[in-house]
């Protein structure tokens, strides 16, 4: 199976919290607040794992996929040093082979739709919004969508270095933030919140939870 982080997969955890000031892990965890006890929760291109590790602190039976041996590698680690009171189910595969149409409570996917080209990350989005269950939750951690002026500038400059860096050494397509809350919604879901993680009054991450109609 194709490992496109082999090369840069090991620092990936450590240089997205000291790019971001400590904000992308925020990030990642923020919309867990809205989870209950023994709900069924799948975390897509999960990476090293920070909020698949914290959902099942929270007592949420945790299913997280990536095709990244090496990611995978490095969260197994942390699963082994962090022992989560709950087993999580580690599936290393591509996440079109994870078929459970409306069987999640949750469903969270952080910083892995900017991976995508603007064609495939719309087929991604709706795959996983299908795999929620009605009533239940698509969680989107990411770069904001820049706005206009000095701000919109620096939103723009922080998204364009980190992709530049990521789509030489990944195989991440270079282009401009999508649309998230867009994706979301074309997902079938309505977008109930919204939190951002700013720095020095810029915002340059947000976590969007939508809800799937019951
Ligand atoms: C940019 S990283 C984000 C990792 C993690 N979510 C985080 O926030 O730290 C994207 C992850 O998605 C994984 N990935 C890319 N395409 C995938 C696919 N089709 N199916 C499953 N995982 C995939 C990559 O291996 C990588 O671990």
């Amino acid at each position: 199976m194709k490992d496109g982080y082999w090369l840069v997969g090991f620092q990936y955890e450590l240089s997205g919290y000291v790019y971001s000031l400590g904000r992308i892990p925020r990030c990642k965890s923020a919309m867990l607040k809205h989870l209950n006890k023994g709900d069924k929760v799948l975390v897509a291109g999960v990476g090293h794992g920070t909020e698949a590790i914290e959902a099942s602190r929270l007592g949420a039976d945790v299913t997280a996929v990536d095709l990244s041996e090496t990611m995978l590698k490095h969260f197994r680690r942390r699963i082994a040093k962090e022992n989560p009171p709950r087993d999580i189910r580690v599936i290393h595969d591509d996440i079109f082979n994870v078929r459970q149409t409306g069987e999640y409570d949750m469903v969270i996917s952080n910083f892995f739709l900017n991976v995508f080209s603007e064609t495939r990350v719309r087929e991604v989005a709706n795959h996983l919004g299908s795999l929620v269950r009605p009533g239940g939750c698509f969680v989107v951690g990411e770069f904001v969508l820049p706005g206009q002026g000095l701000k919109g500038l620096i939103q723009k400059i922080n998204w364009y270095i980190a992709i530049s860096v990521y789509s030489s050494t990944t195989e991440a397509v270079f282009h401009p933030v999508w649309d998230y809350p867009g994706l979301v919604e074309g997902a079938g879901c309505t977008i109930e919140n919204i939190e951002y993680f700013p720095i020095l009054g810029v915002n340059l991450y947000w976590s969007i939870l939508g809800r799937k109609k019951a």
